[in-house]
């Protein structure tokens, strides 16, 4: 990757990207008073507030950003979102645990990390013997959708069988998944429960792109187990998220390409071809090749 498509900032935001919200942080990093980040190749600072106030969220010229405290993160956004960040219904359940992840820095788009997210294809080869194993490598027919009238993406039907679903899985097992997009930058998937046969495990992946080309990826999840320590939760989700990140670094083009046929679909992709028409339909170019092609004209 370039510097000149890591740091391509000139154009104006498109509204569908500038007027969303995003992670900048976790609310623990607030007990250290604040810190400075970036968000779509801008500078942004975070403060914390006097005693019992939201935090204060500038840019870079000083302006106030709106700002959320949800889900253990700090969110902003640089524009004038419509409505509030997702709802995650799971977050208020009371038996969950609450599990913000720490921050991962990726040399990939933004839009890579979500994609990558929703594919269950690498799972036997990338996390060989956790969430897959060879010969177990078939992706089964699943169904993806654009969801009208809650503008989100979701993959449902999703099954794929896992050596070491999780901290608390003992054994294989036939795992389920659905996922789902509801922003182009923040996804989360909602998977079979070792501990609660009735009930999904949520993981919430919000990414916060940096640059077109850098991200950093906040993993949350929300999980029904008493057992497990924190430490070994985060250990794994840790794990999983490097095996990832090798991946993404390594492809190419770091941007995400929106036009039809730049790569080959398989059926297992359903899902990818869905979550790239839906950001075309909302005319979502940071961090995809469309920018490039734009700015360079
Ligand atoms: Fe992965």
């Amino acid at each position: 990757m370039t510097e000149e498509i890591a740091m391509a900032t000139g154009s104006e935001l498109e509204p569908a990207v500038r007027d969303d919200w995003y992670v900048v942080g976790a609310l623990t990093q607030l007990d250290r008073g604040g810190w400075t980040t970036r968000l779509l190749g801008q500078n942004v600072v975070v403060e914390a507030g006097a005693e019992g106030a939201p935090p204060n969220v500038r840019d870079a010229s000083g302006r106030g950003l709106p700002v959320r405290e949800l889900y253990g993160c700090v969110w902003t956004s640089l524009g004038a979102p419509r409505g509030e960040p997702p709802p995650i219904p799971e977050a208020d359940e009371p038996d969950r645990r609450h599990v913000v992840c720490g921050a991962v820095s990726v040399r990939a788009s933004g839009l890579r990390l979500v994609e990558n997210f929703l594919d269950m294809a690498h799972f036997p080869f990338v996390h060989t013997d956790i969430l897959g194993a060879e010969p177990h490598t078939e992706v089964a027919q699943y169904t993806s959708e654009i969801r009208r009238d809650v503008d989100e993406v979701w993959a449902t039907n999703c099954t794929f069988f896992q050596p070491q679903a999780a901290v608390s899985a003992t054994g294989g097992l036939l795992t389920r998944y659905e996922y789902r997009v509801a922003t182009p930058y923040v996804t989360m998937l909602y998977k079979t429960c070792p501990n609660a046969a009735n009930r999904w495990d949520v993981i919430c992946l919000f990414v916060q792109p940096l640059d077109p080309g850098r991200s950093r990826a906040h993993p949350v999840m929300f999980l029904i187990d008493e057992a497990s320590r924190d430490a070994d939760l985060l250990a794994f989700q840790q794990m999983i998220f490097l095996q990832d990140r090798i991946i993404l670094e390594n492809q190419r083009p770091v941007l995400l390409p929106l036009e039809p046929r730049a790569e080959i679909p398989t059926r297992a992709d359903s899902s990818s071809v869905a979550y790239r028409r839906w950001l075309k339909e909302k005319n979502v170019r940071y961090g995809t090749t469309a920018r490039i092609a734009t700015s360079a004209a």
